[in-house]
């Protein structure tokens, strides 16, 4: 049986690819961000998961406002970065897992969700900074791919509510697979900020710190707001958050925080990371 071992949360600011390009992590700007790392990576050497399912949104890089999906799985057997105008396309392959990708497309459409399914995708910083900060300079990846793409970007956006549920859906898929596999879930973004307009640079540390109390005990708690009331909340790309609410979903055991990190700011960014172990419960 497949086993879901935690969750790894986190911002995926792209200058911090770019700091991770120019060597930085030592930097006093950066270290505080790139310590909160250090567990990480000693759960991962412990864990050693073998697939990432990771939720999270796509900036434009493969899809745009043009043609913009509430809920996307990818499909593919190999996923690559390409340069989204930062002068950085990370090269390291992203190796695909299609039978559990569409295992999970299967399921999830059993459970009335209908995801665009994509055989081809390209990821953005969204994934490839959190695989970055995860596994350092190993080449290849250690863990096969199943990219999870949400609308946080074209409204009308999908509610926490609607998230969160759609995560407990991906969950069952998960607890359902019969490969042996170890599986690590992330959810990439957030928290508060807002790059653009007139509330530029905005940043609520009373809302950050109360997703971060709740959404590892109680992520009902999450639910009490809108997506709009988030944006409001939390800035127009805090509401990345919705990553983070569907990830929190596909943690169906016992979820017991290992480590917490927020630090203000990067890039305009309250950054944080959080790390999960997902202990199964043990049926009666
Ligand atoms: C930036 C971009 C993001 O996608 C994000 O989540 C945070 C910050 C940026 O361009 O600084
Ligand atoms: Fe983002």
């Amino acid at each position: 049986m497949s086993q879901v071992c935690g969750g790894i949360f986190t911002s995926h600011v792209p200058g911090i690819g770019n700091a991770i390009a120019r060597g930085l992590q030592q930097e006093p700007y950066w270290k505080p961000f790139f310590d909160g790392f250090n567990p990480v990576h000693q759960w991962l050497a412990r864990e050693q998961p073998d697939v990432a399912v990771v939720f999270y949104n796509d900036h434009g890089l493969n899809f745009f406002l043009d043609k913009m999906p509430t809920f996307a799985i990818g499909a593919a057997s190999e996923y690559r970065h390409e340069d989204e105008g930062w002068g950085i396309a990370f090269q390291r392959p992203f190796i695909g897992h299609p039978a559990l990708s569409w295992h999970i497309i299967e399921e999830v459409v059993e459970s009335e969700f209908d995801p665009v399914t994509c055989q081809s995708m390209v990821v953005d910083h969204a994934v490839a900074v959190p695989y970055e900060l995860c596994w350092p300079g190993t080449d290849p990846f250690p863990v096969r791919l199943v990219p999870i793409a949400i609308n946080t970007v074209q409204h009308p956006l999908p509610s926490p509510k609607r998230c969160l549920a759609f995560g407990r859906a991906v969950g069952r898929a998960l607890k359902s697979w019969k490969g042996g596999e170890k599986i690590v879930v992330f959810g990439t973004g957030g928290l508060s900020h807002q790059l653009e307009g007139r509330r530029a640079g905005f940043i609520n540390k009373d809302y950050d710190h109360f997703c971060l109390d709740n959404i590892g005990p109680n992520p009902e708690a999450l639910l009490g707001h809108s997506s709009l009331d988030i944006v409001e909340l939390a800035g127009s790309q805090g509401v990345e958050i919705l990553n983070w609410i569907a990830a929190r979903g596909a943690l169906t055991g016992d979820v017991v925080e290992l480590a917490s990190n927020y630090h203000v700011p990067i890039s305009n960014t309250a950054a944080a990371t959080v790390l999960f172990e997902n202990r199964e419960l043990v049926p009666a």
